[in-house]
């Protein structure tokens, strides 16, 4: 493991001096603190279709002077993007070089249970894993990240998450901006707090199983706001939110409209421009922007209604990353149609499951952070007293014992339990579910394994144009509802289930998480 460790941290060395070597050219000398943002590394399978693929501990510096114990993927933050084509099958060849117990889970990829990578397939320090990932399913921007149960959070904080993406011919034939890090530009949004040590905060206390992980770092691909130096022409930003819990309200600093061409399953049927975008814990959007004229804007996030989500910065816009179209022309134009989706049906089956997001110690997480000042319901800036208050209940309140850890939260009236299937789901049937919450009124970004589904409506009402398209999350919020149209075409058996949980990490980990079988 040490030599590997070793071998990450000298990556990490090198990217940095290849950074430096950037901002010599005489153009960016003015910028010189500005960061280059990371482009994750392509990683294809060999010639015997197999990727070596490892989770391994490092080191990295996210600020001067110092640095913080992480983990990450043939590396020691985050990893490499795996690139994998419609039709092939891969084997992932996997070793945990980690001190703890992992699982690596394919977020969004529609295969059998027992290659999902779940909480029921723990890969031990030192040991292998091997999985054959058949890949049937159109083009798209996916991820992966561990699974272990409980401790997930922990792990994708530490920094163990990385794109999974799906080329087909039906995108190919597109001609949608494809130059790696050139005009097909990926974002991992994420965001951290730091210790007075330089080391992540990361403690399972109560407000973390109610509120979620608060951070007040934002960083892109791993670095804070970053400037991506991109050709002239359409760009495209595969956009993920990576964070814990927080989402983000997207926005171009110079208003210029984003045009979401797919969501977490895949393309669109046809671009859909908006100002603004909403993403929350575990989605991902691609969405293309115009820098034909050349001029940069920043990637921004606008202040979102979850009270705890606007302590600052994020209480105002908060710029992520600087897009730079001072590269060559590309060219390349914005298709008027992407795909084709299935119509949804006219007679639509009747509900066949219920998912009820349950918070069970709500009230003990929420009423010190109200007695703090902390208001809900209401927009604009946060009193500096009211959030130093709130600070010191995220920051000091003491972590939770185990078994109030893992009973806190559940779906459908329990907590997550390893041994014990909650329900079991027909085979390659089109059903009709309902996501739903208790009277918690939290956002709850509702995540299910093995398939790809539909958001039929949200509150009864049909989804928005750009939330209607393949997705894997469905989130609820203050007592909303979502009716979703699934399908899963693979098994799962008892010994490797599916999962459907809440994606904000410390509800999933606190027993927001259900697991069903397919057969
Ligand atoms: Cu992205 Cu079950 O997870
Ligand atoms: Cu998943
Ligand atoms: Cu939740």
């Amino acid at each position: 493991m040490t030599a590997i460790s070793r071998r990450g941290v000298c990556a990490a060395g090198t990217t940095i001096a290849a950074m430096a070597a950037l901002r010599l050219r005489p153009a960016a000398a003015r910028d010189a603190v500005r960061p280059a943002l990371p482009i994750p590394q392509e990683l294809r399978p060999d010639a015997r279709g197999e990727i070596a693929f490892t989770a391994e501990a490092g080191a990295t510096s996210f600020m001067p002077g110092a640095r913080t114990a992480t983990y990450g993927y043939n590396g020691p933050f985050l990893g490499p993007a795996l690139r994998l084509r419609r039709g092939e099958t891969v084997t992932i060849d996997f070793t945990n070089n980690l001190p703890v117990p992992t699982t690596v889970h394919w977020h969004g990829l529609v295969i059998p249970g027992d290659v999902d990578g779940g909480p029921h397939r723990p890969v031990a320090p030192g040991q292998h894993w091997r999985p054959a990932l058949s890949v049937d399913q159109p083009a798209a921007t996916l991820w992966f990240h561990p699974h272990f149960y409980p401790t997930t959070a922990a792990q994708v904080t530490k920094g163990l998450a990385g794109l999974l993406i799906i080329d087909d011919e039906d995108a190919d034939r597109l001609a949608l901006p494809s130059r790696w890090g050139v005009n097909d530009i990926p974002l991992i949004i994420q965001d951290r707090r730091f210790g007075e040590d330089g080391q992540f905060f990361d403690r399972m206390n109560i407000t973390a199983v109610t509120s979620g992980y608060v951070g007040d770092v934002p960083l892109v691909n791993g670095v804070r706001y970053p400037e991506a130096r991109v050709a002239r022409g359409w760009a495209r930003l595969r956009l993920l939110d990576g964070s814990n819990a927080r989402s983000y309200m997207l926005t171009a600093s110079d208003g210029r409209p984003l045009f979401v061409i797919g969501s977490d399953g895949g393309l669109l049927e046809s671009p859909v421009e908006l100002k603004q975008i909403m993403i929350h814990a575990g989605e991902r959007f691609e969405i293309m922007v115009d820098c034909r004229s050349g001029a940069p804007f920043d990637l921004v996030t606008l202040p979102v209604g979850e009270p705890i989500m606007r302590l600052p910065p994020f209480d105002d816009s908060v710029p992520l990353v600087t897009i730079r179209p001072d590269g060559a022309d590309m060219p390349g134009q914005l298709p008027a149609s992407l795909a084709n989706l299935p119509q949804t049906p006219a007679e639509l089956p009747p509900i066949s499951q219920q998912l009820v997001m349950k918070m069970f110690r709500d009230e003990e997480g929420m009423m010190p952070l109200m007695k703090a000042g902390l208001a809900m319901g209401k927009s604009g800036k946060i009193d500096a007293a009211v959030i130093a208050r709130v600070t010191k209940l995220i920051v000091d309140q003491p972590e939770l014992s185990e078994a109030a850890q893992l009973s806190a939260n559940g779906v459908n009236g329990r907590p997550f339990a390893l041994d014990e299937p909650l329900f079991a789901a027909p085979r390659n049937q089109p059903l009709r579910w309902r996501i739903s919450e208790g009277d918690d009124q939290m956002l709850h970004p509702v995540h299910i394994h093995g398939c790809q589904f539909r958001i039929l409506s949200e509150r009864g009402q049909p989804p928005e144009a750009y939330r209607a398209g393949w997705k894997d999350i469905a989130p609820i919020s203050a007592g909303g509802y979502s009716d979703i149209l699934v399908s899963f075409p693979y098994p799962a058996d008892p010994h490797a289930p599916y999962m459907a949980h809440c994606h904000i990490l410390e509800h999933e980990d606190s027993g927001m998480m259900a697991q069903f079988t397919v057969a």
